[in-house]
């Protein structure tokens, strides 16, 4: 008997498509090239852009995100953590970013502004902060490409990852499976080898993590274990 042979029995759900985003958050700012070049495993680059209005951190804009979006062999990611995402998103779509995620917590017109980044080739991410309510999305998420839960509260790196998110998680998986959507549901803050089989168990299948992945001596192989790690939580359960 094959081994395909002995998995025949399993249920024949689609397998769901696992992701690894590194955040460059946890990287080495005075070398940003090379630390993407330290990813080559990844799927994107998560790139964290804060103002210290919507968040008390301060961290990059536009101009290194359009140098990035040149030196990347990978997508770029970009999750802007900033007051007024109806002003400042639409240049991040511009500058060459594959997707560009606004919270909700900040936008004015989330549908306009949604709309606005798909037309510029861009894919749309709405993020939720921890005490953020998903519901109010249920009828929108037609709108997006991707939701992101946050799993800390956003402005650093380094911290735990909030357990009590994974509720919102697997109600917001059910609803896009019941909605018969494509959304990814992406998880970001405190995700590491510990953390990341809970979260995809939940519904997650797109992985933000920092410290987890730049705080390896081999940082492409720290993707691939979360990658791994995840897709065998997902196999312990009923389906992808
Ligand atoms: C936090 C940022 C995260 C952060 C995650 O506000 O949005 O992307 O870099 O870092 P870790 O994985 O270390 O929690
Ligand atoms: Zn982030």
């Amino acid at each position: 008997m094959t081994d395909a042979d002995s998995h025949a029995d399993r249920p024949t759900t689609p397998q769901r498509d696992l992701r690894v985003h590194p955040s460059i958050l946890s990287a080495d700012f005075t070398d940003l090239a090379a630390e993407v070049r330290r990813i080559s495993t990844a799927d994107a680059v998560h790139v964290d852009v804060m103002d210290n209005h919507f968040v008390p951190n301060l961290t990059l804009g536009l101009p290194v995100v359009e140098r990035l979006a040149q030196v990347s062999a990978l997508p770029l990611d970009c999750h802007l953590m900033v007051e007024a995402p109806d002003r400042w998103a639409p240049e991040y779509a511009e500058a060459g970013a594959q997707g560009v995620t606004f919270h909700a917590e900040a936008a004015a017109a989330p549908v306009r502004l949604a709309r606005e980044l798909r037309r510029l080739g861009a894919r749309a991410g709405v993020a939720l902060n921890p005490a953020t309510p998903v519901e109010p999305w249920f009828d929108l998420l037609g709108e997006v490409d991707m939701v992101l839960v946050m799993t800390v509260e956003p402005g650093f790196g380094g911290q735990s990852f909030l357990d009590v998110t994974l509720p919102k998680i697997r109600r917001l998986r059910a609803a896009i499976s019941a909605a018969h959507l494509q959304v990814a549901v992406q998880v970001d803050g405190g995700v590491s080898a510990a953390t990341v089989g809970r979260a995809a168990e939940a519904g997650a299948d797109v992985f933000v993590a920092g410290s987890a992945v730049y705080g390896q001596e081999d940082a492409a192989a720290a993707v691939d274990d979360l990658r791994a790690r995840a897709r065998a939580a997902l196999d312990g359960t009923s389906g992808g």
